[in-house]
């Protein structure tokens, strides 16, 4: 007979311990250990053996992509969806995730006989209504309300459709494990056998798994090194933007970006986010610049705005929405340190408009010059822009695709780049626009500040 084994697993980090413990011992988190039962099967899984090959010997398939017609889509999928991928597509519940993958069904279906929509979150009649507003009706989209992934194998397996879609990962739940949905442990399982029978039958599947409070899907990150493509579903609620973002892919490049805005009829693509982006810059106030920056392979012209006034508390307060926290407190020391800006009783306040989440240091130049120019009160030049890392000691450094960026910067209407000395000196081209290089920040403040 099959033994039945308890364990107690960390629904934060996926620790596993084979007592209860009130305070996980690999990440700190505590009362998340929750007790989980899983049949020990002597044989484990059947694998198939393989023969080891030399590498020259082995043929390398270019991998069958189909696209889904939705160009943002393929773009962060790295041009289509290959055949037997794993997908998996992470976001806050609300942001959209059911309704992306229903309007890729909708362009799948097309290429495919049919495709299956698995839905442990609503019922057919619900996704009948998200259809109409969408537009979608066709007899190639086959919907299951089914939450045990047995059953939704068992169907995919007679249907044979073209594509599978799962929502969510959290409501479904394997025979073979006795925790609950949306524990670690079943949503691991479950993405693992989802994995398995995709390899096996060459159908992609898209599994939505929604974003615990701390960010991560489900809790741990077990799912992201199970499946082949990460994508994340960032926006805020506030706006009507959102941003598909690839966090990892198997079959494309990592970063990419798709926008998207959400109107009463879906999601509809933006081809030009910089322009849509800039579209409410208020001109001539302090405060504001325009950073040229790449997500992935795509530049993207984004405002960021600052807000400097003298602090009402003891400790002056530092905010930063859309850019990494510490990098302000690191830039607003280097800013007081080498450019002799008093900010100690300052509080500072940094937005990047739109809702969007900049990562790259190229950044660093945008948010110095704000800071500056909130400060100051001096107005950039609204034909300005700027990107570049700053260092410790005040120099400005050089970041990669100086020329794709002054490209679209030049596209839509800019007159005037700053940049690095290096990045000015390596630049093939200049798209008829004003570049200038600087060394410092002293150098750049005097450069779009004028001193
Ligand atoms: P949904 O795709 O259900 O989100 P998720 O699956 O990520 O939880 O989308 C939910 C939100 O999108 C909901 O607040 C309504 C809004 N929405 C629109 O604004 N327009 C539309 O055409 C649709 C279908 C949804
Ligand atoms: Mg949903």
């Amino acid at each position: 007979m099959a033994k039945i084994k308890t364990f107690f697993q960390c629904q934060a980090c996926g620790y596993v311990s084979p007592k209860w413990l009130g305070k996980c011992p690999d990440c700190g988190e505590w009362n998340t250990l929750v007790e989980e039962k899983k049949e020990s099967r002597q044989g484990r899984r059947p694998s198939g053996r393989s023969e080891p090959q030399p590498l020259n010997t082995i043929t390398s398939g270019k991998e069958k992509r189909t696209t889904t017609g939705i160009k943002e889509l393929d773009r962060v999928l790295g041009g289509g969806v290959v055949a037997g991928s794993v997908i998996l597509v992470g976001g806050d519940p609300g942001i959209g995730k059911s309704t992306v993958l229903m309007q890729a069904m909708a362009g799948l279906s097309k290429k495919y006989e049919s495709a299956l929509y698995v839905s442990g979150e609503e019922s057919p009649e619900q996704i009948k209504m998200r259809a109409e507003r969408l537009s979608i009706d066709s007899d190639r989209i086959i919907l299951l309300a089914e939450t045990s992934l047995e059953g939704i194998i068992d169907t995919a397996s007679k249907l044979n459709p073209g594509v599978i879609v799962v929502d969510s990962i959290q409501t479904m739940y394997t025979e073979e494990i006795f925790s609950a949905p949306g524990s670690v442990g079943q949503v691991r399982e479950c993405a693992a056998r989802l994995m398995l029978f995709a390899k096996k039958s060459g159908i992609p599947v898209f599994i939505i798994g929604h974003v615990t409070k701390e960010g991560a899907i489900a809790g741990p990150r077990v799912l992201e090194h199970i499946v082949d493509t990460v994508l994340y579903f960032e926006g805020d609620r506030g706006h009507p933007y959102r941003i598909l973002r690839t966090v990892k892919n198997r079959f494309g490049s990592t970063n990419e970006i798709g926008v998207f805005e959400m109107t009463d009829a879906g999601l509809s693509e933006i081809e030009n986010p910089s322009e849509l982006f800039l579209a409410e810059r208020p001109l001539n106030v302090s405060g504001s610049t325009v950073i040229a920056s790449i997500e992935g392979t795509r530049p993207l012209m984004v405002e960021i705005q600052a807000l400097v006034s003298p602090t009402t508390f003891g400790m002056p307060r530092r905010t930063s929405i859309g850019v990494d926290f510490n990098r302000v407190n690191l830039l607003a020391a280097v800013l007081e340190k080498n450019a002799g800006l008093h900010l100690g009783g300052m509080d500072i306040f940094i937005n990047v408009v739109g809702g969007l989440k900049i990562i790259e240091p190229a950044i660093d130049l945008g948010i110095v010059t704000t800071i500056a120019s909130s400060l100051r009160e001096i107005p950039i030049d609204p034909k300005v822009f700027m990107f570049g890392e700053v260092g410790l000691s005040g120099e400005i450094r050089a970041v990669a695709h100086a020329e794709q960026r002054i490209k679209e910067a030049a596209k839509i209407g800019f007159k005037k780049a700053v940049m690095s000395r290096t990045n000015q000196g390596r630049l093939k081209e200049f798209f008829g626009l004003e570049v200038f290089g600087v060394k410092d920040v002293e150098d750049a403040l005097e450069a779009t500040l004028g001193r």
